[in-house]
Parts: C-alpha cells; sequence; structure tokens
C-alpha cells in the first residue's frame, strides 16, 4: 500500500520552502512598518464561528468547510480563513483594551475542499491583516496600500486592484430588493441561483453559470446612502492621492457575508487564472455580531501559493539560491573531532565572513572520494578537506565542487 497527500494538498520542501519563507520574511517585515502585530490562532475553532461569520448562503459554508466533532461531540471546523478567527480572539482577549491601535497579523494554513487545479488547493496560506477600531476611510486606503507593497515586495508590481462598495445595513437591503427584482425578471436562472435569490441575492453576481445572462445588473452606486457614498469616494481620493491605480467593479461582491461598504480584489496576470491573489474589505458589524464590542474592521489576506506562482513567472526567483552548502570531508580520520569543532565553528559564525550558509559533515566514512560524491549529490559549492600534511601546517583544503579547482587556506583565516 502507498499512500499520497490527500488531494488538494502540498508537500512543500527544497528551494519551495525558502521561497515561501522569503514571502512570509517579506510580509513580516512590512507589517512592522505600518505597525502590525503578529498573533497566532487556533487552525481548529467551533464551526458556528465560520458559519455565523462567513454567512450561511456562502460557498464556503455551504460547500467547502471541513467539520468534525471531536471526541466530546463538540462541533469543530478547519478555518477556512482567517478573519473570523482573529476576530473571536479580539473579542476574547478584549485587544480593544490591551491594543488601542488594534493592527494585527496573521501567516497559516487554511482549509477549503474546493476543486483544486493550479493556485487553488484544499490547503492553502494565507498572509492577512485585520485594522480594528478605525472607521476612517483612511484605515480601507492604507489596508488596500499594504496589500500592494506586501506584492511589491515580493517582486509583483503589476497588478489590477479592483474595488467596490457594499453599502452598510441602511441602503444594502435597497439594493437587494432591486436586485431580487431584477433577478426575478430573469427566466431560467440555475438552481444554485434560485435558491440564493432567497437567502442572498448578492452570491448570484458570482455565478459563473448564468452570468452571462446577467446584462443589465442593477448598480449599486445608484442605491448606496450619502454617507456610503462619501466614504467611497474619500476611499478612491485616498487611494489616488497616493498613486494607487484601481478600477470600480461594481459586480464585484466577494464570497463571504461580513462585509460592509469598501471590497477589494487584487489580481495577477502572472498567475494563470482569473483568481485573485489578495483581497479583503470592511467588515463593521462581525466584532459584534459574535459578541464583542461595537468595534469597525477592515483587512485583507493574501493566498501565499498564488502569490508565489506570480512571483516565479515574473522571475522574481530567477536567482533565488539559499544558503551555500559546504560539506566537511576528512582524509584521515583522526582528523574527525577537529572537523567535527570547525563544521561547528562555522557553522555558528560563519564561512570567511558568509554565515549564510548551511554545513554538513564530517561523516565517519574513510573514503574521500565517496564522502566527495556525497557532497556532489547534495549540491555542496564547497569541500572543505581536513587532510594530515595541510593540518599540520595549520592549512585546510577548499574544493570549488563547480569549477573543481582546489585552494589551501589557513585555518586562522576562515
Ligand atoms: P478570500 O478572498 O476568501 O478572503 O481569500 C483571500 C485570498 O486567499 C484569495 O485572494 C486567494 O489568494 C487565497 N485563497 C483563497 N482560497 C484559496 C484556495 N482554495 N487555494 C489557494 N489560495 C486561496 C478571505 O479569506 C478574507 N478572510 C480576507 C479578509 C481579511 N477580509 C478581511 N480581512
Amino acid at each position: 500500500m502507498s499512500y499520497k497527500a490527500p488531494r488538494g494538498t502540498r508537500d512543500i520542501f527544497g528551494i519551495n520552502v525558502l521561497k515561501m519563507n522569503l514571502l512570509e520574511l517579506k510580509a513580516r517585515e512590512v507589517f512592522k512598518k505600518h505597525g502590525f502585530e503578529e498573533v497566532k490562532t487556533p487552525i481548529f475553532e467551533e464551526a458556528s464561528l465560520f458559519t455565523r461569520s462567513i454567512g450561511q448562503a456562502t460557498d464556503i459554508v455551504e460547500k467547502e468547510m471541513y467539520i468534525f466533532e471531536d471526541k466530546k461531540g463538540r462541533k469543530l471546523a478547519l478555518r477556512p480563513e482567517g478573519t473570523a478567527s482573529l476576530a473571536r480572539a479580539f473579542v476574547e482577549h478584549r485587544m480593544d483594551i490591551s491594543n488601542p491601535v488594534g493592527r494585527f497579523f496573521y501567516i497559516g494554513e487554511m482549509f477549503r475542499y474546493e476543486r483544486p487545479q493550479a493556485g487553488r488547493y484544499r490547503q492553502f496560506h494565507q498572509i492577512g491583516a485585520e485594522f480594528y477600531g478605525n472607521s476612517s476611510p483612511t484605515a480601507d486606503a492604507e489596508i488596500i496600500v499594504l496589500a500592494k507593497d506586501l506584492l511589491a515586495a515580493i517582486g509583483i508590481d503589476k497588478i489590477s486592484v479592483n474595488i467596490n462598495s457594499l453599502g452598510c445595513e441602511k441602503c444594502r437591503p435597497f439594493f437587494k430588493e432591486v436586485l431580487v427584482k431584477y433577478f426575478e425578471s430573469l427566466h431560467n436562472l440555475c438552481q444554485d441561483c434560485q435558491r440564493r435569490l432567497k437567502t442572498n441575492p448578492l452570491r448570484l453576481l458570482d455565478c459563473k453559470i448564468d452570468s452571462y445572462k446577467f446584462t443589465e445588473i442593477p448598480k449599486i452606486s445608484s442605491c448606496l446612502c450619502n454617507s456610503c457614498k462619501d466614504d467611497f469616494h474619500s476611499v478612491q481620493s485616498l487611494l489616488k492621492s497616493i498613486g494607487c491605480a484601481y478600477t470600480v467593479d461594481e459586480k464585484l461582491v466577494r464570497g463571504l457575508d461580513y462585509y460592509t461598504r469598501t471590497i477589494f480584489e487584487i489580481c495577477s496576470d502572472m498567475v494563470g487564472s482569473h483568481d485573485a491573489i489578495a483581497a479583503g474589505g470592511r467588515y463593521d458589524n462581525l466584532v459584534k455580531e459574535i459578541g464583542g464590542p461595537n468595534i469597525p474592521a477592515v483587512g485583507f489576506a493574501l493566498g501565499s501559493e498564488r502569490v508565489l506562482i506570480a512571483a516565479q513567472n515574473i522571475g522574481f526567483f530567477n536567482n533565488f539560491k539559499g544558503p551555500e552548502k559546504i560539506f566537511i570531508a576528512i582524509a584521515d580520520q583522526e582528523l574527525l573531532n577537529n572537523a567535527f569543532a570547525f563544521a561547528m565553528k562555522i557553522a555558528r559564525y560563519g564561512f570567511k565572513g558568509n554565515k549564510d550558509i548551511s554545513v554538513f559533515g564530517p561523516v565517519n566514512d574513510k573514503n574521500l572520494t565517496s564522502q566527495l560524491k556525497f557532497a556532489d549529490k547534495m549540491q555542496a559549492s564547497k569541500t572543505i578537506v581536513f587532510a594530515r600534511e595541510e593540518f599540520n601546517k595549520g592549512k585546510l583544503l577548499i574544493k570549488n565542487m563547480k569549477n573543481r579547482t582546489q585552494e589551501e587556506v589557513s585555518i586562522s583565516d576562515v
């Protein structure tokens, strides 16, 4: 019997782990500059947290959640996203009191039972940020800029930013009414659309099957209340003020129900699919709805896998190698202890000033040729050989494994 990773999951190893680490490192740097603090939440939560936050009539809740019962019969779910988890942690720990700035970020695995394809997995990684306690459009604009800066830090600067406003609890019901009237005037809607027309009419705007029928969709902009209109104008003028290009996409609704007012998606041609690489928006009612204080919030998340595909296709990783691999070999078994001490020293302090190294060896193998073969196999760029004659003169042999040259260096020089 042989095992494979479950469908839609991937083992990430070798250079791909280093690329993901680099993305996370860059993200942490950008977050630090904007004053965001890291939070780690559990990978599973009470299932009802997601059902309630993301919305019953959404793809995630209807079709994609990994739900299970623990031994005491508690209904739990692997987190499909980070916003609800962070809001739960924010409320549980009264972070509004302990952290009045309210800026948090998270990095971690998410789980959705989706149909796998390039850049779409059942277990994937998100890097996300949530900004609590600020209802000003500056917070919306900062979140969009933050997402953009993070992508730019990994070489992705040709992107399209699509934005829309979903209005608030005052004006959205009016838009929903207008939408329902419009959709009811159409015939032969797919089954999902017919069902969602009753439960969540906004979702129809996302339908992949019927979208070609929706030629004259009512515009949400004409239904927004004055306060939402002003708010959306301010977000746009803030984006313009810092030269952040965007397109208003009135069909954009997002697949999660907690949003209010500004929503956005960021796409790149370099992923090979139309799926967004990052997305987010404002959700002013979520904290209150899950039992917390009335605190507005706005945030975003990017999908690490999609971002890495785009960065790869752009050529960001063309010269990316990872640390220099150095192998320590022994031509004389009696030098094992010296070679070992040397290996530990350069692992700690670096080799000839280079600290970005990985040290391997020495191994207990009498045969130098087989040690060198091993060094080749593990793609060492250098092998440092401890040989008796040179060692007695205080020297080591350094073999360049690429061009097969070698040089003698004094032990005291490295
Ligand atoms: P989302 O649009 O569902 O939003 O996901 C955000 C990003 O996660 C997507 O743009 C995509 O890059 C990545 N992603 C989603 N599903 C998959 C998948 N199956 N495979 C690979 N990547 C995927 C949210 O999750 C919201 N929580 C974002 C947010 C934060 N809104 C406010 N704060």
